[in-house]
């Protein structure tokens, strides 16, 4: 099975090198890979076989057991594993440590996260953010995008503050091309302690973007690669959880570490909850470290979990493209409302979200022509997030009256649940302002367009006509 398109070039501390990827072990053949740390001879003497997303995603970590033939994994629960003398082990010996099923999950992810060389996964997502921020040590300074997941902001502001003296600097990066306020504001904030600048893509509950090619470029500008700055550059690290790595693959575009809670779309199914990062050949050292983390501080996922969480992540491709495919005909939907005031979707006009098509993944591109799903309106689908604005009930009324309207719509639709968290195959609705970013004092809400009438839809993969008329029946019931 031979499908190379979906890894084009990539770049590899500000240059560019090309990546592979053999049944889920991604080379990068200028990088540190293959035993030759120049990378100088890398170049493979038989010609490899590159599978596509979907294939990887099925086989890569899942390969049949050599012993019994069985073609998914065997759930392994023991704790520990007999040694056949001192120190002479089949490479596990305590399931913290390793775990054949985590194992398992942590190569899938690697390969499905293009651009990934190893994955190393958490008890939750947010296990795996306070492991990353533990490791920077002492007094670190990290630059984050504002409108941060609120328990990554909790945990940098709240916890890491005082148990590490980290010291935070909160930014709207939404314009950082050439010569703009963000562009300045950010190359202002970097300090000579700056370790980590902290990316999320589509952020919640706004899904604004942030172009992560320029936020590269404006690093490689900073810390010229090869100059004495280049030492001090900080890590460039990116929550992909919002759009998956189907539909975005920032390795590929130059970031450090990808994070995602698979509690989300990866598993897929509401039933686990989780957390992993991924990281690229080229940062072994930082790989090294994080993994030591997982071990020492032990907040490790079970294996029933990590079982759960690889099945799940065998059709993340095909829950992905329908996700997709019912967000954009949803948003295409709800602007035809008259009780919608606006609709937020990154891929709902091309003009309009460039950033969502210049972040957006080589193999959902792929896909995308291939199927021919770029709208002449240059709408196309992008992960399954839709958040929409409720108008007031009269022109006049007061926040409490805006809030009662909006609980009221969403007490009354019939498919979407009421609830919180998202990337399940069930539709699910939220607001914001009274839900998961209720502890944002309401004038920092309003400023992030976190409003009482803003409606968060995370779009399942159920039939998309029914989910429309769920909505046009909750949106009747109000108004
Ligand atoms: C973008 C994002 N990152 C991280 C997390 C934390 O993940 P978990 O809930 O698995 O701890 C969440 C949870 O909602 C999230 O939305």
């Amino acid at each position: 099975m031979t499908c190379g398109q979906d890894l084009p070039n990539a770049r590899v501390n500000g240059s560019t090198t090309s990546s592979r990827t053999t049944n889920g072990v991604s080379e990068h053949i200028n990088g540190h890979t293959n035993g030759h740390p120049n990378g100088k001879h890398s170049t493979p003497k038989v010609p490899h076989l590159i599978d596509g997303f979907g294939t990887r995603a099925i086989h890569v970590g899942s390969e049949p057991n050599p012993e019994t033939g069985a073609v998914i994994p065997a759930i392994s629960l023991s704790t520990t594993y007999k040694q056949d003398g001192v120190g002479n082990h089949k490479g596990y010996e305590y399931s913290r440590s390793g775990n054949p099923n985590r194992n398992a999950l942590e190569k899938t992810l690697a390969s499905i996260e293009a651009g990934g060389s190893e994955a190393i996964a958490f008890a939750s997502g947010s296990a795996t953010t306070a492991t990353v921020i533990q490791s920077l040590g002492p007094s670190a300074h990290v630059i984050s995008v504002n409108d941060v997941y609120g328990g990554t902001f909790r945990y940098i502001t709240r916890v890491a503050s005082s148990t590490q003296g980290v010291e935070s600097t909160f930014l709207d990066l939404g314009d950082i091309s050439p010569g703009s306020e963000g562009e300045r504001k950010l190359i202002q904030a970097f300090r000579s302690n700056t370790k980590l600048i902290w990316v999320e893509t589509p952020t919640n509950p706004t899904l604004r973007l942030i172009d992560l090619t320029r936020l590269v470029e404006i690093l490689d500008q900073q810390f010229p690669p090869h100059s004495p700055s280049a030492a001090s550059r900080p890590l460039l690290l990116v929550d992909n959880t919002f759009a998956s790595p189907f539909y975005s693959s920032p390795l590929l575009l130059g970031a450090d570490i990808v994070l995602h809670s698979l509690t989300k779309y990866i598993n897929g199914h509401s039933d686990v909850v989780m957390g992993a990062l991924i990281l690229p050949a080229r940062n072994a050292a930082v790989t090294e470290h994080l993994r030591f983390l997982q071990n020492a501080s032990g907040a490790v996922p079970s294996a029933y979990d990590s079982w759960l969480a690889q099945r799940g992540a065998k059709t993340l491709h095909l829950r992905m493209k329908q996700h997709g495919i019912n967000a954009l005909r949803i948003a295409k939907a709800l602007q035809q409302l008259d009780n919608v005031e606006e609709v937020i979707y990154p891929g709902l006009n091309k003009s309009k979200s460039a950033i969502a098509w210049k972040n957006l993944s080589p193999h959902a591109k792929k896909w995308i022509d291939a199927e021919g799903l770029l709208g002449a309106d240059g709408s196309f689908p992008f992960s399954g997030m839709v958040s929409f604005r409720l108008r007031k009930p009269s022109h006049d009324a007061s926040y409490d009256e805006h809030a009662e309207a909006t609980s009221k719509f969403l007490q009354s639709l019939r498919l979407f649940s009421l609830a919180e968290s998202l990337g399940g195959v069930e539709s699910l609705a939220e607001a914001p302002a009274r839900m998961t970013h209720a502890s944002i004092p309401p004038k920092e809400r309003d400023e992030l367009g976190i409003g009482e009438g803003l409606v968060r839809l995370s779009v399942g993969v159920e039939e998309s006509d029914d989910l429309i008329d769920d909505l046009k029946r909750g949106l009747e019931s109000v108004f």
